[in-house]
Formats: C-alpha cells, sequence, structure tokens
C-alpha cells in the first residue's frame, strides 16, 4: 500500500523550533513528528510513502535516509515548485499513489498526532464501498478546523465545511484520509484545497465516509497544543505500553526518559514530561508538564514547568521556566534567571529574567 504526507507549509506557529527543523522533525515524545506517522502506515502494511514537500526538501531527506533502512520502508519526496495545497499534490504524485494494484491510500497532514488506528480504517472503507473515507475526532471549538455533518449510523458524510464562520457541528477532520484512486480524477495539477474544492463534491454525491477516531486527537502545529498532545499521547501510553513509561519514587504521573539521559539525585519529575537522548537532568531539579529535547542540560535545583525546551541547550542552577516559555536550539539560559512565557530564539544566551511573554531575539 501507498501512503503520502503533507509536509508542506513553514510551521511559523512553532517558531523558534522550527528555525531549526521543518516541522515534521520537531520531536515530539522523543521522536521526530513524522516518524509516529511513518511507523503507524508501515505497521498498517504501507510500503512507499511519498513526502508531499515544499520547502527545504534537502534537510527533510538526509533525516529520512537514516530511517529508511531502519524502518524498512520506502521514502519519496515529492517537490513542488509552487505549494500546490492540500490536493494538488495528490495530482503531483499521481504515478506512485495508483500503482495499477486497485488499492486505496492513505493521506495525512503531518501535524496531527493520535492513536492512528489505521487498520481499523481500512476495514471501514472497505464494509462501506464509498470512494474516500476520513477520520473524525470530536472538538470543542470546531471553527478552526474543517466540519463534518453525517449519518452516526452509516459514517455518510452529507456535507463538509472548511474553517465554517457559523456552528455546523462538532466533529471535525482529524487529517487522516483513505482514498480510492477514483478521488485522483478529480484533482487536476494545479493549487487545490481537498477541504474546499475535493471533499464537499464526493460528499454531495454521498461517496465520503467517516470514522469517529477512537481515541486521542491533538493538532501539534502550536506550542499549548504541543503540550496538552504530550500529555494525551502518554495517557494513552499508560494504557498500551506501560513499561514504556519511568518508574520509581523520581516520578510523577507520566513520563518518558531517554534510555541515555542521565538523572541525578532528588529530582522529582512529572506528571506529562519527556526527556530526550543525551540529556542531563542535575540533582535536585523539578520538572512538570514540559518537553525537554535531546542534548540539554539542566542544572542543580532548576525548575521547569508547562514549557518546551530545544535541542542542545542548558538551564542554569535555580533557574525557573514556566508558563509555556519555548527555547530555541542552544540557547542557555544563566543560573537563578526566571522566565516566564519567554520564546527564545535559537543560540540566545539569556542573562536576565523575561517577567512578561515576550519574543527574545
Ligand atoms: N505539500 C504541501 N503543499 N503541503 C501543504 C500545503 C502545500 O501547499 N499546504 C498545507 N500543507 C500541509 C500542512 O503541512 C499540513 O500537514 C496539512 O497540509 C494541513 O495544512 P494546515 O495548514 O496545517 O491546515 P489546518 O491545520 O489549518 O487545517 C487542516 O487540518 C485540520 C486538522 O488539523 C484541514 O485539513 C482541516 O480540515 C483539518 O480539520
Ligand atoms: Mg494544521
Amino acid at each position: 500500500m501507498k501512503a503520502l504526507i503533507l509536509v508542506g507549509g513553514f510551521g511559523t506557529r512553532l517558531r523558534p523550533l522550527t528555525l531549526s527543523v521543518p516541522k515534521p522533525l520537531v520531536d515530539f515524545a522523543n521522536k521526530p513528528m513524522i516518524l509516529h506517522q511513518i511507523e503507524a502506515l508501515k505497521a498498517a502494511g504501507v510500503n512507499e510513502v511519498v513526502l508531499a514537500i515544499n520547502y527545504q526538501p534537502e534537510v527533510m531527506m538526509n533525516f529520512i535516509r537514516d530511517f529508511e533502512e531502519k524502518l524498512g520502508i520506502k521514502i519519496i519526496c515529492s517537490q513542488e515548485m509552487e505549494p500546490m495545497g492540500t490536493a494538488g499534490p495528490l495530482a503531483l504524485a499521481r504515478k506512485i499513489l495508483d500503482d495499477g494494484s486497485g488499492d486505496p491510500f492513505f493521506v495525512l497532514n503531518s501535524d496531527v498526532i493520535s492513536e492512528y488506528p489505521l487498520g481499523q480504517m481500512i476495514e471501514f472503507h472497505k464494509s462501506h464501498g464509498g470512494e474516500a473515507t476520513i477520520m473524525v475526532t470530536k472538538v470543542d471549538e470546531p471553527s478552526k478546523y474543517g466540519v463534518v455533518v453525517m449519518d452516526e449510523e452509516t459514517g455518510c458524510v452529507h456535507r463538509f465545511v472548511e474553517k465554517p464562520q457559523q456552528f455546523v457541528g462538532n466533529k471535525i477532520n482529524a487529517g487522516i484520509y483513505l482514498l480510492s484512486t477514483k478521488t485522483l480524477d478529480r484533482i487536476q495539477l494545479r493549487p487545490t484545497s481537498i477541504e474546499k474544492e475535493i471533499f464537499p463534491k464526493i460528499a454531495a454525491e454521498n461517496k465520503l465516509f467517516a470514522m469517529v477516531l477512537p481515541g486521542f486527537w491533538m493538532d501539534i502545529g502550536q506550542p499549548r497544543d504541543y503540550t496538552i498532545g504530550l500529555r494525551l499521547y502518554l495517557a494513552s501510553l499508560r494504557q498500551k505500553s506501560p513499561k514504556l513509561l519511568a518508574s520509581g519514587p523520581t516520578y510523577l504521573g507520566n513520563v518518558i526518559v531517554h534510555e541515555s539521559a542521565v538523572i541525578g539525585d532528588g529530582c522529582l519529575i512529572g506528571p506529562d514530561v519527556s526527556i530526550g537522548q543525551g540529556c542531563v537532568i542535575e540533582s535536585g531539579v523539578r520538572l512538570s508538564r514540559c518537553t525537554i529535547m535531546r542534548g540539554v542540560r539542566v542544572k542543580k535545583h532548576a525548575c521547569i514547568v508547562g514549557s518546551i525546551i530545544g535541542w542542545h541547550s542548558t538551564v542554569g542552577q535555580w533557574a525557573r521556566i514556566e508558563n509555556m516559555t519555548v527555547l530555541g536550539e542552544d540557547v542557555h539560559v544563566c543560573d537563578e534567571v526566571f522566565s516566564n512565557g519567554g520564546v527564545v530564539l535559537p543560540h540566545k544566551e539569556i542573562k536576565a529574567s523575561i517577567f512578561k511573554p515576550e519574543i527574545v531575539m
């Protein structure tokens, strides 16, 4: 089976992390976001993935080469000369997606995280016999998503409305599709929105079906949602593979710690923390609701709450980092400094406290 992941866009809402790598390569729970998706696709029987890219393809490919072999899956880049939207890239990669087997193919937005029940999705797609299947999930604030109106029993979608101005319903498009090759006949080779131009037409012909996603879902394209996504992801690990979570008196709630990380004495870590490869957490440190990326050093008695610490940064002794502070790559926070919601660009040294949320260039 084939799959295409939509990897366009600059990821501006996840700066300063996306100043160092394209958004799909930003680590989430100790793994680049896109690897969560590629692994799930592989588990569902996909053997070839197309990355639809319009920005920094070299960076992406250098990284992906390593994983192609490790995961045993073929990964191809399909580069757009201009942004082709969310449907145009399917026309561009048509020859790969329509391989003559008649199999449907997956399409994923690259900035969502979920349990990816893709096997169930294949079963559902076969059972309804329609043209396209989309995953949907319930949210409290549907206006920033694509909203569907569907038959609860059959899953048949009556309407698909992208970013509705007025309330249509609370079931939204989760950005995970299984499409038959017939859908490719509807898409021309030009910038096209699948949500605005293609799905409404398939729905009008009663050939679009939706499956309500079991389990959690989050669009992790901005820091606050990224942090909520980590909490949901770790809670799901607790249910499914609790052995992957850290245990012992140092840890509270759900925490993952890379096997190479070193944790000092007398720390209290959790809930909802991920600690990456090669991190050094010195003694007496307090961490909660935060992501500590690869190669970070947190010095003695520092406290980090509700924040993201980018790759290879250091946080000084007795420093206090909180309220959705995001440190870019290689940032150095001096001893005893306080950050309340600072957003710090890569390679900075922070000598003075940041008392209110602001961007530090
Ligand atoms: N290759 C390519 N080219 N990819 C693109 C382009 C493009 O021109 N434009 C957007 N993408 C990719 C993005 O990188 C992302 O993975 C996906 O397409 C969706 O684009 P977003 O910009 O993240 O859209 P959104 O979050 O506002 O809305 C979409 O996702 C929601 C779920 O998170 C829509 O699909 C909504 O219907 C959906 O509810
Ligand atoms: Mg998005």
